[in-house]
């Protein structure tokens, strides 16, 4: 019998799910254009989608709603969100935006010229499509490894391959990179983090260079569990003094709130420099609003306030991890192919491993999240091709990792969903070869996974 740690909650609220017929699903994932994204939420069973905005909130984050302080100006709860920030993560000056692609916005606009290059520990969707909105060009500087979904033996598959970066410098300068991006921890590698080690080598070599070091923190508490668990010399720190030596390694950091402030909505930009914090607020009230509430309500600010206290807990976020944990290890131990080691926030099946009669130009992720849905009502999402995109001379980019993700939202699902899910896929991989690949029928010009439509071949 499988052993796992109890919820450290009890359930307070229920909301009951449903699941359609199956020739129900067959009929939705068409008239979704064979797009999850496009799918209807009461369509689906149990929505692994994504772990953004998707979390439950605590009694305590729900009660702070009615609490929350409405003012347009100054707002109590915008200094509770301000001394949380300072607090946990160490920087002086936060800007609240609407979520984090509202700081990667303004982060952007203020730090990037045209013909600028942006290194960064691989891509994530958002982040990169705000560099190159701005002229800027990106550089992926992660490990070899983390391209490598079979490479279980290296437990920080996030890193920042220092001689890549250095070489980056060298051949254009220093003055033409406004500062590198760093995720705790990589959403599209996996899910991976970043050693401490390496956060503060990345960060000796940005200063001999004057380079800024900015975090993309969407994540950190997971990071922080993972050098916890893995890196020597942590294992007895907390999760906040672990956060906190990362974080001295950054000169800001911008944020999802949705994923590792445990809320629904918001996010923010936090910096130490006071110049840059003016160039912030000045751009902020024109695409989110006051500096003090930027997009976001009292009573989300105040939500996020207390989530950012809670995700301190050594108890809430080992189970959360190892959530994640247990569902990847089921569908590992059926022989199921999945990125190793798995990561902080989802189980990646790789694609192209479990349809290997696919070729990448048949969308096999794609086509793989259209058919787990179709057999169970999981609803999960394709990272690879699709979520790629087109370089800037309009080719496809061909991504080395074609992966679906099974993303577990915070405090939502149990052990029992797992299981369900895990029981699902391992059926539906004896079938595979069923599974037929997908055509394009719509492409948008920009993040075209979100509203691309599809057909089988
Ligand atoms: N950075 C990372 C690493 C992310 O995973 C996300 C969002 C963002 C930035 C942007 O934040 O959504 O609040 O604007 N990731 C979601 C996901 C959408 O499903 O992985 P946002």
């Amino acid at each position: 019998m499988k052993r796992y740690m109890p919820e450290p909650y009890r359930i307070k609220s229920v909301e009951p799910l449903k699941i359609l017929s199956r020739k129900e699903r067959e009929e939705a994932i068409k008239r979704a254009g064979y797009n999850t994204f496009l799918l209807r939420s009461k369509e689906v069973y149990i929505d692994l989608l994504t772990d953004s905005g998707t979390n439950a909130m605590s009694d305590n984050q729900w009660a702070g709603l009615m609490l929350g302080d409405e003012a347009y100006a100054g707002s109590e709860s915008f200094f509770h969100l301000e001394e949380a920030v300072r607090d946990v993560f160490g920087f002086h000056y936060v800007v609240p935006t609407h979520q984090g692609r509202g700081a990667e916005n303004l982060l952007s606009q203020i730090l990037i010229k045209p013909g600028n290059y942006i290194p960064s520990n691989m891509y994530f969707t958002t982040t990169r499509a705000h560099m190159e909105l701005n002229g800027g060009i990106f550089v992926d500087v992660i490990i070899d490894e983390a391209h490598d979904p079979t490479r279980s033996d290296v437990l920080f598959k996030g890193n920042v391959d220092l001689d890549k970066y250095e070489a980056l410098i060298n051949k254009v300068g220093a003055e033409k990179i406004p500062y590198i991006c760093v995720a705790v921890t990589v959403n599209m590698a996996g899910g991976q983090p970043v050693s401490m080690e390496n956060l503060k080598q990345v960060y000796e070599l940005s200063k001999k260079h004057g380079i800024r070091v900015i975090f993309d923190a969407t994540r950190c508490v997971e990071n922080a569990y993972f050098i916890k668990s893995r890196e020597k010399g942590y294992e007895d720190r907390t999760i906040k003094e672990i956060l906190r030596e990362m974080f001295s390694y950054a000169d800001g950091c911008t944020m999802s709130g949705k994923k590792d402030c445990i809320v629904n909505i918001g996010g923010f930009l936090a910096l130490n420099d006071e110049e840059l914090y003016r160039k912030a607020c000045s751009l902020v009230v024109v695409y989110e609003g006051m500096p003090t509430y930027g997009g976001m309500s009292g009573r989300d600010m105040e939500a996020m306030a207390r989530g950012i206290y809670e995700a301190l807990d050594y108890n809430y976020i080992k189970h959360r991890v190892e959530q994640v944990r247990y569902l990847g290890e089921q569908l590992a131990e059926a022989g199921i192919p999945i990125v190793q080691p798995i990561g902080g926030h989802a189980v990646f099946i790789d694609a192209r491993r479990f349809l290997s009669h696919l070729v990448q130009d048949q969308l096999p992720a794609q086509a793989l999240a259209a058919a787990i849905y179709v057999d169970s009502g999981v609803r999960t999402m394709e990272r690879g091709i699709v979520s790629a995109g087109r370089d800037k001379d309009g080719k496809n980019r061909y991504p080395k990792l074609e992966l679906v993700r099974l993303t577990i939202p915070r405090r939502v699902y149990t052990y029992a969903h797992l299981d369900y899910v895990a029981d699902s896929i391992i059926s539906l991989y004896q079938n595979k070869n069923a599974i037929t690949g997908l055509k394009w029928v719509y492409e948008p010009p920009v993040l075209r996974f979100f509203t691309s439509r599809f057909e089988p071949i």
